[in-house]
């Protein structure tokens, strides 16, 4: 190039670089983040023109890490996507084995003929759940109880963290769902029974979550779910249908993802479940009217766990009707040799585009939606674990805000005769009940497995018991007894009660009585004439009408999570009781379900019920 020439364009380019990057008075005209997405559209175009019609449908394509027998299929078939289910285990599941895991698989997504890097997606539901150490916050059913969205935003933020420390970079999180019938098995997914109160904890947890931008560091792609009203099945069953009209969908079910949209959510998860009779995943209506045109909602929909399955037709006519519905992704839990494996997916996918059954032009929307995802991310210029934060996993920075979420979280229903703040120089203590020792229990589903387990399931964190012990002055004795036997001589009892781990599909419940042996128990502690006081562990609000009365104070904790400190902080009066209720509190099970707002509204304890020292 003529030296002239070269003086020309280096002008030309530093003129234009004044003007792009907001320089002087074009600053509000080109705002940098319009910049930016016009030349991730240009990479975009430039990508897309260059694919092939299989490549298309690979980027299409998410495989459940149990499925994928041969990680070579990743870069044979494109694939766009992997994720781990709440089962989906390694042989190492410390935060170093995932990192290396997800290094591994992404070096095949680089061996790919246009090296499209892979996005791992996993249910990081309160916390990094999946990974043994990491910090375990409250289910959202008590974060809802903290009214506070600061508190949201940081746990997103810490929980981002420790996902990018084992190199996955996309959390099926925050759960939208309205509750509307806690007999669903899932009510602790959802911050409460209002949609303004989903609505601003879910975007507080999705700014958290991505933090400023999603190319930022240890920035994760959320994902707001199940799109829509999977809260507002029927009796509260679990993928059931929702049966309003439309008007009522809009105004209790729809404003989660609006908000969620304004926050910043480039990915929303489709639900099981079906409204008026229709399954979600075939609505073309409300994924491609309403959430994409209507809504604006520019990122890209990812199917349930092989929920497309569910259509009713063959896997073709299903394949078929979801993609025209407006689903992008495709979430595939089965591999080869299973029935609706991904390779079927993938061919039948791509049949149905030269039989004409799914446009083209469709396909391409689908992956122009994914790929301009994955450029915000910056994944194609940062595919691998930032090794930094993976020591961070489970810090005792992330542990000490998980304990202040439990601090808040807690709803105390009664106080009588101020038992509560309890002294920490009481003389003897008791400490009653199986679940005032188990980690397993207070953490609750969706916790290193699927259904969540008792017992010690992960290492760091501390027992309600262990919380108690380090609260209490060194001349304090503790009697720890799980069936109430010993305690005779105690001053005072703390008596925890309540559900055991379960997750979607195995949670639903019709009774929701606290069981026998609860009652007993507590009424047991009661007849020894001392101060009783009740921490009931569970996903929703129960009936404990019997349990309450033979209470003198009486806390819901919810699922704490692994801080178990953060009980002690109230029960000995360093934290003043602050949750107030997510969830209307029934009488008994002939109210359920019951909201704010109903007619003849007379629960127990109403929505936003909670008492302080
Ligand atoms: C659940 C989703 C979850 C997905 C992947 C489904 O069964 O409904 O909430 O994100 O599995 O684990
Ligand atoms: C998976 C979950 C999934 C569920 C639904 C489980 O085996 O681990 O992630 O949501 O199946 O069928």
């Amino acid at each position: 190039m003529k030296p002239s020439y070269k003086i020309l364009i280096t002008s030309l380019l530093v003129v234009f670089t004044m003007l792009f990057s907001g320089f002087g008075k074009y600053n509000s005209v080109y705002s940098p983040s319009k910049r930016k997405s016009g030349m991730i559209k240009q990479k975009v175009d430039s990508l897309l023109a260059l694919m092939t019609l299989d490549e298309k449908i690979g980027q299409m394509t998410q495989v459940d890490i149990l499925a994928l027998k041969d990680p070579n299929d990743i870069a044979k078939y494109s694939i766009g996507s992997v994720l781990c289910g709440g089962n989906s285990e390694i042989a190492d599941e410390s935060a170093k084995g995932w990192a290396d895991y997800y290094d591994m698989l992404q070096s095949y997504a680089l061996k790919s003929r246009l090296r499209i890097p892979i996005i791992y997606g996993v249910d990081a539901v309160h916390g990094h759940n999946n990974v043994k150490g990491a910090v375990i916050f409250p289910h959202n059913i008590g974060m809802g109880c903290t009214r506070n969205t600061g508190l949201v935003k940081e746990e997103g933020r810490i929980t981002a963290e420790e996902i990018a420390g084992t190199g996955m970079n996309w959390d099926f999180a925050p759960c939208v769902a309205v509750a509307r019938d806690i007999r669903w098995g899932r009510t602790y997914e959802s911050y409460g029974e209002t949609p303004g109160l989903v609505s601003g904890m879910g975007a507080a947890f999705i700014e958290g979550l991505q933090g400023n931008e999603l190319n930022s560091e240890a920035s994760i792609l959320a994902c707001a779910k199940h799109f829509v009203g999977d809260g507002g099945t029927t009796n509260g069953k679990d993928q059931g249908n929702t049966e309003c009209d439309e008007a009522t969908l809009r105004k209790i079910h729809l404003p989660g993802y609006v908000a969620a949209i304004k926050a910043g959510a480039r990915t929303i998860m489709v639900s099981y479940s079906s409204w008026n009779g229709v399954k979600m995943h075939g609505n073309k209506y409300l994924l491609t009217d309403v959430l994409k045109d209507e809504l604006g909602f520019s990122g890209f929909l990812v199917s349930d766990w092989a929920a497309i399955d569910q259509l009713g037709g063959n896997y073709e006519t299903d394949i078929e009707k979801s993609i025209n519905a407006g689903l992008d992704m495709i979430m595939i839990p089965n591999g080869p040799g299973q029935n609706n494996n991904y390779i079927q997916f993938i061919n039948d996918l791509k049949e149905l585009v030269k039989e004409g059954g799914v446009a083209e032009s469709r396909i391409d929307d689908a992956v122009r939606r994914i790929l301009t995802v994955k450029m915000e991310m910056n994944v194609f210029e940062h595919p691998f674990t930032d090794r930094k934060y993976t020591s961070q996993v489970g810090s005792k920075e992330h542990r000490e805000a998980a304990r202040e979420c439990v601090r808040q979280s807690l709803v105390l229903l009664k106080n009588e005769d101020k038992t509560l703040p309890l002294s920490k120089d009481i003389k003897t203590l008791a400490v009653i009940g199986e679940k005032a020792d188990d980690l397993g229990s207070q953490c609750g589903g969706w916790t290193i497995s699927w259904q969540g387990q008792t017992g010690d399931i992960t290492p760091g964190g501390t027992t309600i018991l262990q919380g108690i012990k380090q609260a209490v002055s060194a001349s304090t004795k503790i009697i720890f007894s799980k069936d109430g036997s010993g305690v005779d001589n105690a001053d005072a009892a703390v008596v925890v009660v309540g559900e055991k781990p379960y997750a979607e599909m195995m949670g639903d419940r019709d009774n929701l009585a606290l069981s026998e042996e609860d009652n007993a128990l507590v009424e047991k502690i009661k007849g020894k004439g001392i101060p009783v006081v009740v921490i009931l562990i569970s996903g929703r609000p129960m009936i404990i009408n019997k349990a309450l009365k033979n209470s003198n104070a009486f806390v819901a904790a919810w699922l704490p999570g692994t801080e178990g400190e953060g009980v002690a902080d109230v029960l000995f009066g360093d934290y003043k009781p602050a949750g107030k209720l997510s969830h209307s509190w029934p009488r008994d099970m002939k109210q359920v379900p019951i909201n704010y707002g109903d007619k003849n509204y007379d629960p127990l304890f109403p929505y936003g019920y909670g008492l302080t020292y």
